[in-house]
Order: structure tokens, then sequence, then C-alpha cells
């Protein structure tokens, strides 16, 4: 399967995926990797591992629109069969989700704690236990459909930062494992809230 990746950040979920993707039995390749914004360590990966990268920042169109309709194109010329957004910080529009499944990963058990800062908003919570989810994505903040979960403890000497990184480390595994099995099993319940795929795990 033909991933295209979209990230607003560091890039260590793009990275694990590309490491996974080196090995041809994983069933995906990574052919192009856009971001919502320049100079971040995202696109540097990409382009270190050789791909092709494209940015589109909302504030160089005059309108949401426009920027949806600009990033479904910059897109849509790498014929990716799965949109995987690693930490992609934008709301997609309804232009890019009419055309592609987009699968993402977000740092905690959802339905509780979506949106940009969901660690923070966990551990402000008071919750002992969170985690993380990978789901397709709908017109919703982070309300498509799950695809996976898994739990992680908050130690109560936990941080933002040190939360985050726990759940990274567990995150980066669930995600490999889930966006693996869509690219070789594929998938037919992406707009259904209960997702019992063959890729479920
Ligand atoms: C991940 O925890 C993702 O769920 C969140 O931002 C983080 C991205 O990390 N939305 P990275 O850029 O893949 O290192």
């Amino acid at each position: 399967a033909r991933l295209v990746v979209l990230v607003s950040g560091a890039g260590t979920n793009l990275q694990a995926l590309l490491d996974a993707c080196a090995d041809p039995a994983y069933g995906a390749q990574v052919v192009a990797v856009g971001a919502d914004r320049p100079g971040i360590a995202g696109l540097d990966r990409a382009e270190r591992a050789g791909l092709p990268t494209f940015v589109a920042q909302v504030g160089d169109f005059p309108s949401r629109a426009a920027w949806d309709e600009a990033l479904t194109a910059l897109v849509a010329e790498h014929e990716p069969d799965l949109v995987v957004s690693a930490g992609f910080m934008k709301i997609l529009g309804p232009r890019f989700l009419d055309r592609f499944t987009v699968v993402n990963t977000h740092p905690a058990l959802l339905p509780a704690f979506p949106g940009a800062h969901a660690v923070r908003d966990a551990l402000a919570y008071g919750v002992k236990v969170t985690g993380c989810t990978v789901h397709f994505v709908d017109a919703g903040v982070d309300t498509g459909p799950i695809i996976a979960q898994e739990t992680v403890k908050v130690g109560w000497h936990d941080d933002e930062e040190s939360l985050h990184e726990k759940i990274k480390q567990v995150e980066r595994r669930l995600f490999i494992d889930v966006i693996g099995r869509l690219a070789r099993n594929g998938w037919t319940h992406r707009d259904e809230r209960h997702v019992s795929m063959k890729c479920s795990v």
C-alpha cells in the first residue's frame, strides 16, 4: 500500500513507520511526506530518507477551503491508498476527507481528552490511566471510528513531558502494528463506529 504521511513536529511516529517499511513483509511504503509548516524535524527525516516532501500552510491561502483544496491536490499527486496523520496538528477539510481514507494517532484514550493538549488535559483531570488511540479520521476533532487503543499508567511523579514520552513509546508500536494490518489486509468499515475489521488488534 502507498502511504502519504502528514506531520507537524518531531516525526518520531513517521520515523518508526519508515523503519517498519524497510521490511518488504510490512506491506507498505511511504511515498511522500507533507506538513502544515516548514522547518520541522519530521520533514528532515523524510528528506534524509530520500522522500518527496511538501508544505501547505493554512496562512498562505485566502481561506480554509482553499487550503483544503491545495492539500488535497498535493497529496493526490502521490496517489496514496491511505493517508497517515502522524502528529499532524490541523483539522482536515471536507474535500480531503471525501477523497482519502485517513488514519490518525492520538495520545489519549478517546473519547476522553480530544484536541491538541490531550496529555496536559489528562494530567490536569487526574486520571491514573491514559494511553493512545489509533482511529479513522472523520470531520470532527478526534471523533472518528476507533481501530485500536492501548493503556499507559500515570505515575505520581509524571509531568506532561514524561507522560507524553511514555505514551509515545506505546503509541509508536500500536500505530506501526495497525498501519501494517491496514496496508496488508485493507479495510471496509471506515465509516462505522464499531471497527471490527481484519486489522483490529
Ligand atoms: C504524538 O503523540 C501524536 O499522537 C500527537 O503528537 C505526537 C507526535 O509526535 N498528536 P511525533 O511528531 O510523531 O514525534
